[in-house]
């Protein structure tokens, strides 16, 4: 069952998560060596790319052998998400772009961004018209990435979903929680179902997919089109391995070694070091230590030890202390991983923000330098 993104088809219909800061060339690579998939960039802010930020320049790096150039942007101002769109497909080659209505942060919330924009349905319209305007001429896919809404009592993803359609968005992905929930809870599928019945744009189902037999599952239970899959392949590259193997009717499941797990985390390293550098690469790595090694004997004075890598020389040294044969800890199979927090008692909003549902010709402040994400 391949995905059809308008003119893009993807072998199978997986879709890595766009995650800040970890879902760089290098991670993207790494995953893709897994298994076939759409793996979409981390986020990058409009602004920062239409004013040439240096930090939004350094992000939007690609690997040698990634054929299919996906990225998210993050953008509140039509002309900015517009130019941005332009410059992904004209200058950078890019073979689909999404654009992110779901970040929770309150930093970007508070200026109407992410997850709170879609409440602004006429703004919401315009910033996704004018991505689809001018990705057309280079016959480049546009895909939203939403939430269910700002909370339980302000719900905006069936309206969202129509606006999409309306403006020729192919598809939309669906975050199964609310602003105000952030990543606590559990994802509602349910949200996901009623929004694959109320438009006919494929949908792509988010939230809480921890194994490959959690994306069967969903597309049983809500008809998605595809599954969007971000914090249960953190430390667990090989899960697009699995992924593929079950959307083709194989029934694998990876359960590596510390030995199999120890030489993706150094593949994983050296993708990062030639990325940006051995330092840079070997100190990005380090926020990976703990998922890789979760659930495993790895004594903490060795966590500590690895948390501090800045060579893989040193990081050679240290994995000669993990055990090669110690097997994968099934505990840690269909168990939560990443962020997971708490609900939030309000979402942070602009002033008079729920007041006017519209929002038609708004024009908010955006940062060129938002790396938040989420
Ligand atoms: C560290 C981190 C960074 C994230 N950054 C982004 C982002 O930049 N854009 C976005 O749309 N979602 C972002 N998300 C949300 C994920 O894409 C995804 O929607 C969410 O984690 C739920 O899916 P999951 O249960 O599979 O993790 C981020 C999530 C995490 C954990």
């Amino acid at each position: 069952m391949p995905l059809t993104l308008g003119p893009l088809t993807v072998p199978v219909p997986v879709v890595l998560a766009p995650m800040a800061g970890i879902t760089n060339a290098a991670y993207r690579r790494l995953c893709a060596e897994q298994g076939a998939g759409l793996y979409v960039c981390e986020m990058i802010t409009s602004r920062g790319l239409v004013e040439r930020d240096s930090t939004t320049l350094k992000m939007l790096v690609f690997d040698d052998l990634e054929t299919t150039r996906s990225v998210q942007l993050y953008g509140t101002d039509p002309s900015y998400v517009g130019k941005a769109t332009e410059i992904l497909c004209g200058e950078y080659g890019v073979h689909h772009v999404d654009l992110n209505f779901g970040c929770p942060v309150p930093k970007v919330t508070r200026k109407g961004g992410g997850g709170a924009l879609p409440w602004k349905r006429g703004l919401l319209g315009e910033i996704l018209s004018s991505a689809v305007a001018a990705a057309a001429p280079y016959g480049v896919p546009v895909t939203m990435k939403t939430r269910k809404g700002l909370d339980e009592d302000h719900l905006t993803y069936l309206d969202a979903g129509r606006i999409a359609q309306e403006s020729g968005i192919v598809a939309v992905a669906l975050h199964g929680r609310t602003v105000a929930q952030s990543y606590s809870g559990q994802a509602d599928w349910e949200a996901i179902a009623r929004l694959v019945a109320h438009v006919d744009i494929p949908v792509l189902g988010n939230g809480d997919i921890w194994e490959a037999s959690d994306a069967l599952r969903m597309v049983e239970q809500t008809g998605a089109a595809g599954v969007v899959v971000g914090r249960g392949c953190l430390g667990r590259p090989w899960l697009f391995r699995d992924l593929a193997a079950a959307f083709g009717g194989e029934k694998v499941r990876t359960l590596p070694t510390l030995g199999e797990v120890r030489s993706m985390m150094r593949r994983h390293a050296e993708l990062l070091s030639r990325h940006m550098g051995e330092e840079r690469g070997c100190k990005e790595f380090r926020k990976h230590v703990s998922w890789y090694l979760k659930g495993f004997r790895a004594g903490g004075r060795l966590r500590h030890s690895l948390a501090l890598v800045d060579s893989l020389a040193a990081l050679d040294v240290l994995f000669d202390d993990l055990d090669p044969d110690e097997p994968f800890p099934v505990t840690e199979l269909g168990a939560p991983r990443g962020r997971q927090g708490s609900p939030r008692e309000r979402v942070v909003l602009p002033e008079g923000w729920l007041e006017d549902t519209d929002g038609t010709s708004l024009r908010l402040t955006e940062d060129a330098d938002e790396t938040t994400g989420g």
